[in-house]
């Protein structure tokens, strides 16, 4: 027998804006992250993604709209808050700590999520459970075999593969990525969209992403950004065939590349 139930978002935004004085760099976004689905945000540069990713973390609070996490309202929640409560994030720009070894950056992150925001200084030696999540997180992001390097001796790929391990050890069941193809190569690419596809598995993801190929060979659910508001939501092949889309957007990355 089937029955009619609707799996309630991870992650819900309802009119999420965010003003930089005379900037509205995020204007009446709504958005659902639902589990086990991946959801590209797209928009060329400017558009307001890592701004929007800035308010879902509660990094930035926003200048209006609501915030969901699993049913609970959220709205205004800094990020430390949030991320206890499973909302986890990779940055734009690496933010590791290149002088300490791949696990050692796992099990902080892993702390930060126990213990108070910033208090990575503290003692943590014989705390198991940071260890624990430390090796699980590095097992599934594929970086198990480099544990004990230094995270500056990374490839760049690898070094991506650790923000979304660093990510993972703090059990996040939303997870908020922004651009963690860039810079990476042809093989770099396909061994992080496998990890992703593995990552389903359990998450919400949403992923910021210029290479329109990996958005497409990867996402269930698409959004287009384009100054700040969403022009476009759908499944991939709907957003292919959206005309706003190929004019607005296509159009725009266009003149970026001119
Ligand atoms: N802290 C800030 N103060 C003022 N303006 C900001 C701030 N952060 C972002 N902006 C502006 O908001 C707009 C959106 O920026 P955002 O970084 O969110 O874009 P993006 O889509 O992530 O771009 P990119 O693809 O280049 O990463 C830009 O015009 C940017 O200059
Ligand atoms: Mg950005």
């Amino acid at each position: 027998m089937t029955q009619m139930t609707t799996t309630p978002p991870v992650l819900q935004a309802e009119g999420l804006t965010r003003r930089f004085g005379g900037l509205t760099a995020v204007n009446d976004v709504t958005l659902a992250l639902q589990l086990h689905e991946i959801h590209a945000v797209i928009g060329t540069n400017g558009a307001g993604k890592s701004t929007l990713i800035n308010m879902l973390s509660g990094e930035l609070p926003p200048s209006a709209g609501r915030l969901h996490l699993q049913g609970q309202d959220v709205t205004g929640w800094a990020q430390p808050k949030l991320a206890r409560h499973g909302i986890g994030r990779s940055y734009q720009r690496n933010n590791i700590f290149l002088p300490l070894t791949v696990r050692e950056n796992c099990r902080l992150a892993a702390q930060s999520r126990a213990q108070r925001a910033w208090r990575l200084w503290e003692p943590a030696q014989g705390c198991r459970t940071s260890h624990a999540l430390a090796d699980e997180a590095l097992e599934r992001a594929g970086l198990a075999a480099h544990a004990g390097r230094l995270a500056s001796e990374l490839a760049h790929g690898q070094k991506r593969q650790l923000e979304v391990a660093m990510c993972l050890a703090t059990q996040p069941v939303a997870l908020l990525l922004d651009e963690p193809l860039a810079g990476m190569g042809a093989e770099e690419s396909a061994r992080m969209l496998d990890l992703l596809r593995g990552l389903r598995d359990g998450h919400a993801i949403l992923v910021v992403e210029h290479d329109m190929e990996a958005v497409f060979a990867v996402a269930d659910r698409i959004t287009v950004m384009v100054n700040g508001t969403v022009i476009a939501s759908g499944s991939p092949a709907e957003i292919r065939a959206n005309q706003e889309v190929q004019l607005a957007y296509l159009g725009e990355e266009e003149e970026t590349h001119a």
